[in-house]
């Protein structure tokens, strides 16, 4: 297999471009993992030549890589540029991109699903695709809906074949969501308890800070379902709960995970957004967003899954933007063991946090005797803090440094089937089928809080609370 050599972005002066793209790309330079003759073409409608192209690029790119620009390595990285000044839905605008080449073509489509289409048919007509190899990665949302998105995958099947097409998550090429397996899998001590017999609750929250900043077109449409839930949550959902996967296969991990999301049903749904608070502006403040818009940029659920492990296990998302602390984790509950010995047993839960990010680590909450006579039972904490190591922390890729890597090597495992797409479709046909038949009404909370109160009620009346990833810091205070 070979490595690419021609790399194409469409969507070349949008905010993933310059946000995540650029600065992965530099840092697969910096660390020698571009083939040497790579080039990378960046399409576009602004007149911009490579050269104020690399340069708008370049602040981003030093703000969003995490090595410190070298002006060597950069001077490097710049001689790869080309830009192309086209209009995406014109095919007589792709002759520029025509390569009589025998190159191994890797696009990236960091467009709006509406232009995925047309691009890949104008690529086609235009004769682009005739010569070499040509693979796709296809950012998120894959499709406006079910019936787009299936539409979309009989085209760009048609013309590029399912094995050149890369629909990328980049949650999964997130260093923790990896480490799931490994926790799982890898250790006795937490396989063996990973059922309802042992489990009482999961929680999976995936808080942001940031608003929906200059993204208004595309959120109002999206909202956080499409935005959040239906890829990133489920994609971390059904690693928690999937069956061992019988190979690292790409194959055999999305069988395992396929079945975990056609197992969930929705039991109850609390949807947000967030108000002005203080020098904050409300989502309905936001440029290119409606005034009255009744979009979602909360979203809280409670699942079941029909899977035998996890029958009756209560299962609660939630996931926002402009909350008050950035903080994706899972957290697993375990029921109270009754033992006659301990009498304030109930008051302890044990339980396992997995944080995924900003800090990366595995918390565990466990019981033990307070020390002396006294027969009290005392949680006691553990805090693997992963990305407190300095080796680990340069040495792990961003999620897109990763997965670009992995493309440009022809490596799909970690990028997403169409059966999962098409089932993560389906669990959010299902989500708004479920709002309209409950008439579920939108919140507002104020920003920088921790949501709507009904989220909070949503566990409430079960007993339990949201697991704040501040919990973890408690280790150190007691
Ligand atoms: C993107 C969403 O897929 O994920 C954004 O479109 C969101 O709205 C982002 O902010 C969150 O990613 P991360 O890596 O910061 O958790």
């Amino acid at each position: 297999m070979t490595e690419a050599t021609r790399f194409t972005i469409f969507g070349s002066t949008g905010d993933l471009t310059y946000r995540k793209l650029l600065p992965a790309l530099y840092q697969l330079e910096a660390r020698g993992l571009l083939a040497s003759g790579l080039t990378i073409t960046c399409v576009g409608r602004k007149p911009l030549t490579a050269v104020t192209y690399v340069a708008t690029a370049r602040p981003w790119i030093e703000k969003g890589s995490r090595f410190r620009v070298d002006p060597e390595i950069f001077a490097r990285f710049e001689a790869r540029f080309r830009y192309v000044e086209m209009e995406i839905t014109q095919v007589e605008d792709y002759d520029l991109l025509v390569d009589e080449s025998e190159g191994d073509h890797l696009y990236y489509f960091a467009v709006a699903p509406a232009y995925f289409e047309p691009i890949a048919r104008n690529l086609k007509e235009a004769g682009v695709l005739n010569q070499g190899t040509h693979r796709v990665i296809l950012e998120k949302p894959f499709g406006e809906d079910e019936t787009h998105a299936r539409h979309l995958n009989t085209v760009l099947t048609d013309i590029f074949g399912e094995s050149n097409l890369y629909r990328i998550d980049h949650y999964l090429g997130k260093e923790m969501i990896q480490n799931i397996l490994a926790i799982r899998f890898a250790n006795r001590l937490f396989e063996g308890i990973w059922n309802r017999n042992f489990i009482k609750e999961i929680q999976i929250t995936a808080a942001e800070t940031i608003g929906v900043e200059n993204r208004g077109p595309y959120y109002e449409k999206a909202g956080a379902i499409q935005d959040m839930v239906q890829n990133h949550l489920l994609q971390l959902l059904s690693y928690v709960l999937m069956d061992p996967p019988t190979s690292r296969s790409e194959e055999a991990i999305q069988r395992q995970q396929s079945d975990i999301i056609r197992s969930l049903s929705v039991t109850e749904m609390v949807l947000g957004q967030y108000s002005a608070n203080g020098e904050l502006k409300g989502y309905r403040e936001e440029s290119k967003v409606d005034p009255q818009s009744v979009t979602e940029t909360f979203v809280a659920l409670k699942l079941g899954s029909s899977h035998e492990k996890f029958i009756g296990v209560p299962i609660y998302l939630r996931t926002g933007k402009r909350l008050d602390q950035k903080a994706t984790t899972i957290t697993v509950l375990f029921k109270t063991p009754s033992s006659p010995l301990f009498d304030n047993l109930k008051s302890h839960q044990e339980m396992l946090i997995i944080k995924i990010q900003p800090d990366e680590g595995i918390y565990f909450r466990f019981n033990a005797k307070k020390p002396g006579t006294d027969q009290t039972i005392n949680p006691v904490m553990m805090n693997f803090c992963q990305s407190c190591i300095y080796e680990n922390r340069i040495n792990t890729p961003e999620a897109y440094e990763r997965l670009l890597g992995d493309a440009l090597r022809h490596d799909k495992t970690l990028f997403t089937g169409w059966d999962m797409v098409e089932l993560t479709w389906q669990f959010a046909s299902a989500l708004s089928a479920f709002k309209t038949k409950h008439g579920v009404m939108l919140q507002l909370y104020p920003a920088n809080t921790d949501g709507p109160q009904a989220a909070q009620d949503l566990l409430h009346h079960t007993g339990s609370t949201w697991i704040r990833s501040d919990i973890t810091e408690e280790a150190y205070a007691l």
